[in-house]
């Protein structure tokens, strides 16, 4: 989608659609009571015959208004003036992306900018429009024989701003909302793929076409012979079962200065988890195909990165493996050396998201990182914990657990604060290596998970964030969401501007 930022009169864009705003109850907003002076009352008169009211999720298309430049004029209801919040805001929208995605029109200039967002600027009023449309936008249909999705004719979209001073700003909210979309679908496309097509050399693949099309970006695949070598017995005891390979991932953008610490960013890359040997039950396991979200996560955030030129270095390092129940499998009480030297007694196999993420970690060391963040859809108890909003975040150091907080809050991709708490940590006990895989009840599943990859992460500032619930919709509606490619790509965006700062 092509988006241009405009200042301007509505009354004389010349375009295809023009979107304006109207309030609870029958009220236009300034740009819409704008355009109404100019139409002799067009608006005014259609809203007091009750043609609509205001109402959050009411819409009207007209068509041919007088005196008018545009073609049509969509208008939205947008509720009450002073309820008017993120959450409205971003349902609003998603509704107008929806509706420009049906019409016949083939360009569209917002006027939603205009709405006043408590807490927000029109930076994020642009951000949050612009993924809106690509949302809406967004369409996995390479599998389908019969493309039977409807023509979309919309090609371009006018975001308005007050004046000329806005112009600068509202062009770069719109670029850094392109960059992220961008990535977040790249993301999407990784977890929407079945399992049979994204095996691990398929994601390994996809890293270096990355690789190719951007030179700010580099790829390397380890083989597993090499992971032998190195002694990652943990990552290696996952893929046992499986007949595909496994591989290790790495990627460098590094465009910051030289001697500049990397941000590292570790994502789980289990193309298909059966649980192996600790079989899962067969309802629903087909979900388990975007086990492999934290690494498309970590793809999607090198994409957005690469587009956006940001002067950082960064390092993305990607454990890909596929969880089988093969004859070479590992067996529960298997107990395997880490590459950190540490045992695990494997009590259950289907905790392997920490068994590959906890070499990742350890090999990490090696680029003596800034930070060190990884991304995992490592436990179901983390859905029950916190539900599907946001993502679950654990931290060994705090002002690193407020950064992501901020840019979940800036991005609208929050996460939410665990406890990482020593107390736990005697859960993880063996009676016959260094630690145990699980625990040895239910309780803080969640928490466990990442207590267990904190003993990983004891030379870094780090942080886990926990994307079971949040990578992907179940139900009708099933697909993966590119989360938390909108918190990574902003969390990197912020260290950028803090560096431009100093
Ligand atoms: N990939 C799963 C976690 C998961 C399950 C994510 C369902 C989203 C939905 C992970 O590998 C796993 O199986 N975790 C186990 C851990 C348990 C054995 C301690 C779980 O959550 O049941
Ligand atoms: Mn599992
Ligand atoms: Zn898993």
């Amino acid at each position: 989608m092509d988006f241009s930022v405009k200042s301007g009169n509505p009354e004389k864009q010349r375009t295809a659609c023009l979107v304006l705003g109207v309030y609870e109850s029958r009220r236009l907003t300034p740009a819409a009571e704008q355009f109404d002076s100019a139409c002799g009352g067009y608006l005014g008169n259609l809203l007091r015959r009750g043609d609509l009211d205001g109402k959050p999720g009411q819409s009207l298309l007209l068509f041919n208004p007088p005196g008018a430049a545009c073609e049509r004029v969509l208008l939205i209801g947008c509720g009450r003036e002073r309820e008017l919040d993120d959450r409205r805001f971003r349902k609003i929208a998603a509704h107008v992306a929806a509706e420009l995605n049906d019409a016949a029109a083939s360009d569209a200039a917002l006027y939603l900018t205009e709405l006043a967002v408590k807490g927000r600027d029109l930076d994020w009023k642009i951000r949050q429009l612009v993924a809106a449309v690509e949302d809406a936008r967004y369409l996995f249909d390479r599998l389908k024989s019969k493309k039977d999705a409807p023509r979309r004719l919309l090609r371009k979209i006018i975001l308005s701003v007050p004046g000329r001073r806005e112009l600068p700003g509202g062009e770069r909210a719109a670029r850094e909302a392109q960059a992220i979309a961008a990535g977040v679908a790249l993301a999407k496309d990784l977890g929407n793929l079945p399992p049979n097509i994204c095996t691990p050399a398929y994601l390994a693949e996809q890293a270096q076409q990355l690789a190719g099309e951007f030179s700010a970006i580099q790829a390397h695949v380890m083989e597993e012979a090499e992971m032998e070598q190195l002694g990652m017995g943990a990552l290696l005891s996952v893929t046992r079962g499986s007949a595909q390979p496994a591989k290790l991932i790495r990627l460098d953008y590094r465009q910051g200065p030289a001697t500049a610490k990397p941000y590292v960013l570790v994502g789980k890359g289990v193309t298909f988890d059966t649980g192996g040997i600790s079989l899962k039950p067969g309802e629903g396991m087909d979900e388990m195909k975007f086990d492999m979200c934290g690494a498309a996560s970590v793809l999607g955030t090198f994409r957005a990165c690469a587009e956006l030129r940001l002067p950082l270095n960064v390092v993305g390092l990607i454990p890909a493996v596929e969880n089988m129940p093969g004859g070479r499998a590992s067996r529960p009480g298997d107990i395997v050396t880490s590459l950190s030297g540490q045992t695990v007694e494997i009590l259950n196999t289907d905790a392997e998201g920490r068994l590959i993420l906890c070499d990742a970690l350890t090999y990490a060391e090696r680029d003596e990182p800034a930070a060190v963040i990884d991304i995992a859809t490592l436990t179901g108890a983390c859905i029950i914990a916190l539900g599907r909003h946001p993502h679950g975040l654990f931290s060994n150091h705090p002002p690193l657990a407020h950064e992501l907080q901020n840019a979940g809050h800036a991005a609208c991709d929050r996460v939410w604060e665990l406890p990482l708490w020593d107390d736990y940590q005697e859960g993880l006990d063996s009676n016959f290596a260094d630690m145990a895989n699980i625990s040895g009840n239910r309780d803080g599943g969640a928490i466990m998970g990442a207590c267990f990859l904190s003993r990983f992460a004891k030379k870094f500032h780090w942080a886990h964030l926990d994307i079971a619930g949040t990578a992907w919709k179940t139900g009708k509606a099933k697909g993966a969401t590119g989360r938390p490619v909108p918190l990574l790509t902003q969390y990197l965006l912020d260290r950028a501007a803090e560096k431009g700062k100093s």
